[in-house]
C-alpha cells in the first residue's frame, strides 16, 4: 500500500472519507444529484440569484465584453473597468471608503490577516471562524489566540495578556456552521479598548441579514467603524470572487501587501458582471431577503418541531446535531433517499462529535417545501436511530 492508500484508508476507517457528488443543472431550490431529484438544501445561493435569468446574462454578457479571462493580476495588465465598477458598487453598497477584490473568500482572508498581523503580534480568532480565517492566521506568522466562541470575557483577558502585541480580533459575522451571528458591537469595544483592529467576515451575512442584506456589521448599526469588512461574491451574490471593504488607506495597504492579491490573476469580468447584477437585484427587491429570513425561520422551526437540535442558529443556516460522523452521514444518505439534500459536515470543518447536518434556507424555496423536508428528516433521524443529537450549543 503506498502511503496515501494508507491515509484513505485511515480516512475511511474514521468515517471521515469525502466523495464528490454531482450537481445537474444549476443551483436551484430542487436538483438533480447523482441523478436523484432532491430538494436541496445545503446550497449558499441564498437569495436565488446564481440561477436568475439577468444574474447568467450579464455574466455572458461581461465575458463578451471584456472576454472570458483577466489575462493577469491587477497590479500587472489585468486591473479592467468591471473590476473597479464592482469594487465602488461594493464601498457604497457596505459604506466603506472602498473595496478590493480577490479571487475568492479563502483568499481574501488568507490574505488580508496576513497583510495586517505579523510576526510578533497576536490576533485574537474565535473558535468556531472558518478554515480559511485559521489558514490565513497561520500564514500571518503572528501569535494566534483562540477565544471560545462569542465569549467576550475570555477574549478580553486574552487581550489584556497580550498588552500592546495585540493587533487584530478576526471573527465570522454569521459563522458558517452554526448560524449564529457575533457580538460584534462589543467586539469592535474591545478592539478599541485594546488598540487592536477587528475584522468581519460577512461570507455568510451578506445578502442575508441587515437592512437591504448589507450584512451583519450594518445590522449592529457599524458600518464604515470595522476595520475590515471582507465578504465573498459566490454565495448570495450568486458569482464568484470575494471582497474586503476597509479605509482607502488600507485598501492601498493591501493593494501593495496582500499575497493573494498581488500573484494572482484577477476575477473574470463575467464573475464581476454578475455580481454587479446580483446587486442591482438586491436593491431593487430587498423583498428576497425578508423572503429568506422567513423562510430560515420555517426551517427552524419545521426541524425543531421533529425533536431536532438546530444549536443556535439564528439565520438561514441551520445546523441539525448528529454528534459522530457515521451517524452523521448515514443521516445524510436516509434524508437523501427520501428527498432531501443536506450535506454532512465533519472534522475538520467542526470540532470533533459535533458532526451535523448543515441546512440552508433559499429565498425561492416554498415554505412548504421546508416544513415537509423537515418532517422527510425527522423521519430519517428516527430510522437510524438518531434521536438523542449531542447538544451543539454547550
Ligand atoms: C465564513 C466563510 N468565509 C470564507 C469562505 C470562503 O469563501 P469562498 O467560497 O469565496 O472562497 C467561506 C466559504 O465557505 C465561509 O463560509
Amino acid at each position: 500500500m503506498t502511503d496515501v492508500a494508507e491515509r484513505l484508508e485511515e480516512l475511511r476507517e474514521r468515517g471521515l472519507h469525502r466523495r464528490l457528488r454531482l450537481v445537474e443543472g444549476a443551483q436551484g431550490p430542487t436538483v438533480a444529484l447523482d441523478g436523484r431529484p432532491v430538494l436541496l438544501l445545503c446550497s449558499n445561493n441564498y437569495l436565488g440569484l446564481a440561477d436568475r435569468a439577468e444574474v447568467r446574462e450579464a455574466a455572458a454578457a461581461a465575458a463578451l465584453r471584456w472576454g472570458a479571462g483577466s489575462g493577469a493580476s491587477r497590479l500587472i495588465s489585468g486591473n479592467m473597468e468591471p473590476h473597479r465598477e464592482l469594487e465602488a458598487r461594493l464601498a457604497a453598497f457596505k459604506g466603506c471608503e472602498e473595496a478590493l477584490l480577490f479571487g475568492s473568500g479563502y483568499l481574501a482572508n488568507a490574505g488580508v490577516i496576513a497583510a495586517l498581523a505579523g510576526r510578533g503580534e497576536v490576533v485574537f480568532s474565535d473558535e468556531l471562524n472558518h478554515a480559511s480565517i485559521v489558514d490565513g492566521c497561520r500564514l500571518s506568522r503572528a501569535e494566534t489566540v483562540v477565544y471560545r466562541h462569542g465569549d467576550l470575557e475570555h477574549l478580553a483577558s486574552c487581550l489584556r495578556r497580550a498588552g500592546d502585541r495585540a493587533s487584530l480580533i478576526v471573527t465570522d459575522g454569521v459563522f458558517s456552521m452554526d448560524g449564529d451571528v457575533a457580538p460584534l458591537s462589543q467586539l469592535l469595544e474591545l478592539a478599541r479598548r485594546h488598540g487592536a483592529r477587528l475584522m468581519v467576515d460577512e461570507a455568510h451575512a451578506t445578502g442575508a441579514i441587515g437592512p437591504g442584506g448589507r450584512g451583519s456589521v450594518a445590522a449592529a448599526g457599524l458600518s464604515g467603524e470595522v476595520d475590515v469588512v471582507v465578504g465573498t461574491l459566490g454565495k448570495a451574490l450568486g458569482s464568484y470572487g470575494a471582497y474586503a471593504c476597509a479605509s482607502a488607506e488600507t485598501i492601498e495597504f493591501l493593494v501593495n501587501s496582500a499575497r493573494p492579491f498581488i500573484f494572482s490573476t484577477a476575477p473574470p469580468p463575467s464573475a464581476a458582471g454578475a455580481a454587479l447584477a446580483a446587486l442591482d437585484i438586491l436593491e431593487a427587491e430587498p423583498g428576497l431577503v425578508e423572503r429568506l429570513q422567513a423562510n430560515a425561520e420555517i426551517l427552524r422551526g419545521a426541524l425543531g418541531a421533529e425533536g431536532l437540535d438546530v444549536g443556535r442558529s439564528a439565520t438561514q443556516v441551520v445546523p441539525v446535531a448528529v454528534g459522530e460522523a457515521e451517524a452523521t452521514m448515514a443521516l445524510c444518505e436516509r434524508a437523501l433517499e427520501r428527498g432531501v439534500f443536506a450535506q454532512g459536515i465533519r472534522p475538520p470543518t467542526v470540532p470533533e462529535g459535533s458532526c451535523r447536518l448543515r441546512f440552508t434556507a433559499m429565498a425561492t424555496h416554498r415554505p412548504q417545501e421546508l416544513t415537509a423536508a423537515a418532517r422527510e428528516v425527522g423521519a430519517a433521524a428516527r430510522e437510524v436511530g438518531v434521536t438523542e443529537p449531542r447538544a451543539l450549543a454547550a
